[in-house]
């Protein structure tokens, strides 16, 4: 037989997956420890009542409206930074010079900053930040693990990779400045001033890449030619 918690919990979730329901459908315990559910419940409630809010408008969001567009290019913005954060420690190993090496180290701990304030972001306009693919971000990413695959390691392979790298640059580059347009917009300024942060971050990578691709590698994979 369930517990009256399992009972409260089908009626509060409503229309919410089970996979999503708190608890995932377990049954509810005994009397004597009726007090401390009671507790975790308020708690349960809570969240329970934001996560059916956040399903409710995002499984029947239709992009209509520049706020609607905001979160989306934010949630492809975030799939894009989470692939991002997975390539650069790869890139930095199948680099060889050690400048390039430390430019994708210093980028990969920027870059759990800039996860983080996207997740900051939703926090604040109540929206998950999962839900969507970056498929540009994936295409970006496979096209740095090809050149891992072609190429040897050495100074070539090191050209190649900042390449890859700032076509990722200017990939992000291009969608923070949509998002801060957007946000400016929506008069959430506070938005687009997090927004701006990583935006500077992703243009000083861009210009770290240059000075390295100019001064030290195109010029050794040159002469190996
Ligand atoms: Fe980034
Ligand atoms: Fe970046």
């Amino acid at each position: 037989m369930r517990g009256p918690g399992a009972a409260e919990g089908a009626i509060r979730m409503g229309g919410v997956p089970k996979s999503r329901r708190p608890g995932g459908g377990r049954g509810g315990g005994g009397p004597a420890d009726g007090k401390a559910r009671g507790a975790a419940d308020g708690v349960r409630r809570t969240r329970s009542a934001r996560s059916a809010r956040i399903l409710q408008i995002e499984t029947v969001m239709k992009i209509d409206s520049l706020e609607k567009l905001l979160i989306h290019e934010l949630k492809d913005l975030y799939s894009a930074e989470t692939q991002i954060l997975d390539a650069l420690p790869k890139m930095e190993e199948a680099a060889s010079n050690e400048e390039l090496k430390t430019a994708f180290r210093e980028h990969h701990q920027e870059t759990k900053g800039q996860k983080k304030r996207l997740e900051q972001i939703f926090e604040g306009l109540e929206f998950e930040p999962r839900g969507e693919r970056c498929e540009a971000a994936e295409g970006l990413v496979k096209e740095g693990e090809e050149v891992i695959e072609k190429i040897d390691k050495g100074d070539v392979r090191d050209a190649a990779l900042i390449g890859a790298a700032q076509r990722v640059e200017h990939y992000e580059m291009a969608g923070y400045g949509t998002a801060v347009a957007f946000a400016r917009k929506l008069g959430k300024h506070d938005v687009a001033d997090t927004l701006t942060q990583t935006l500077e971050e992703e243009g000083k990578t861009d210009r770290n890449l240059t000075r390295l691709a100019e001064r030290v590698l195109n010029f050794k994979a040159m002469a190996i030619a």
